[in-house]
């Protein structure tokens, strides 16, 4: 990831790694997750123009709202996202021209897309509070999430440690409070598959058999409540198990991959106290509790061929984690 080059004049929003609850919290299940810089930072450049556009570096892409052509992949999901979000948010969208810059890899399951959502919504409208960026990017996350839980765009926006939910009358996010610090590395196994594509894989499984699928939404559920006790009491080893518990859980609902659990065994075996993949996974990104030096799991990744950060949760409510590029 790059450095950021943000500054007072943009509006930014934080990249997210979820600790549990991923795919059970699209059923109404609690989950956690963090905020981490650096994310996404955006810029209204001109707010004239006959129609509006949004350009992202480091992607290189560019889209306009009038423009016609149907694109397919990435450039043709940012051009729905983005007319949904300017859409969602009506006058203070039209004509605008933003220009973003990511700082997180696409599709990586660190929450790009709803970093993005929530940057360029607040380049918009700065004066915006926060239930109604939540709005305007849900219509963009559903462009490319589906049924989205609300989970990556409620952590985009607030950063911190969050307890979150999604009920019938909307989303409740409750920031937590971790007594120890919470070290984690963050491992990239390789591109990974469409969010759509795996919540839509883990509906079919639903529907399918619906009893079972629920037993396991419902253990992931349980894991996420122990694991908020774990995190405020400062039981980091048994936060450890509950991390290892839930990847159990989640490969169950086949969304791991023989890279994500390769990755999860490795940094066990260098000292992490539990690991897991991170987001809907089929790819993408794993999450390792390490005791404090993260080092020995980073060179283990390192040396199986896969790239690595580290990331610290203080010890404190509300704070974002800063993430530092290790390999
Ligand atoms: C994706 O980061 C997390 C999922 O639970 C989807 C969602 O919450 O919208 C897989």
């Amino acid at each position: 990831m790059s450095e950021p080059r943000a500054d007072a004049l943009d509006a930014r929003a934080f990249g997210k790694v979820i600790l549990l609850g991923e795919h059970a919290v699209v059923y109404g299940h609690a989950a956690i997750a963090a905020g981490i810089e650096p994310g996404v930072t955006a810029r209204c450049l001109d707010r004239s123009g006959s129609h509006a556009e949004l350009s992202i570096e480091p992607w290189q892409l560019t889209v306009r709202t009038d423009d016609a052509d149907a694109h397919q992949g990435t450039h043709g999901l940012l051009h729905q996202a983005f007319s949904a979000l300017t859409a969602n948010l009506g006058a203070p969208a039209v004509g605008v021209r933003v220009a973003a810059t990511a700082h997180l890899p696409p599709g990586g399951g660190l929450g790009s897309s709803a970093a993005l959502g929530v940057a360029v919504a607040r380049a918009i409208v700065p004066e915006a509070p926060l239930s109604r960026i939540d709005e305007a990017v849900a219509a963009f996350e559903a462009v490319f999430h589906g049924n989205a839980s609300g989970l990556d765009a409620a952590v985009a926006a607030r950063g911190g440690l969050q307890y979150f939910r999604r009920t019938t009358t909307g989303i409740v996010t409750d920031a937590i409070a971790p007594r120890r610090p919470v070290h984690l590395c963050i491992g990239h196994s390789g591109p990974g598959a469409s969010t759509r594509t795996m919540v839509e894989g883990v509906a079919r499984q639903h529907e399918r058999n619906p009893s079972a699928t629920e037993r396991t939404l419902v253990g992931i559920g349980e894991l996420v409540k122990t694991a908020r006790i774990a995190i405020e009491d400062g039981d980091l080893e048994g936060l450890g198990k509950l991390l290892d518990l839930n990847q159990i859980l989640l490969a169950s609902l086949m969304v791991s991959t023989p890279d994500l659990e390769r990755m999860c065994q490795l940094a066990r075996s260098a000292g992490a106290l539990g690991a897991k993949l991170t987001g809907a996974g089929g790819g993408g990104a794993v999450v390792a509790l390490v005791p404090g030096e993260p080092e020995r799991v980073l060179v283990a990744w390192r040396e199986a061929g896969f790239r690595g950060l580290a990331t610290t949760i203080p010890a404190a409510a509300g704070r974002p984690a800063a993430a530092q590029e290790i390999s």
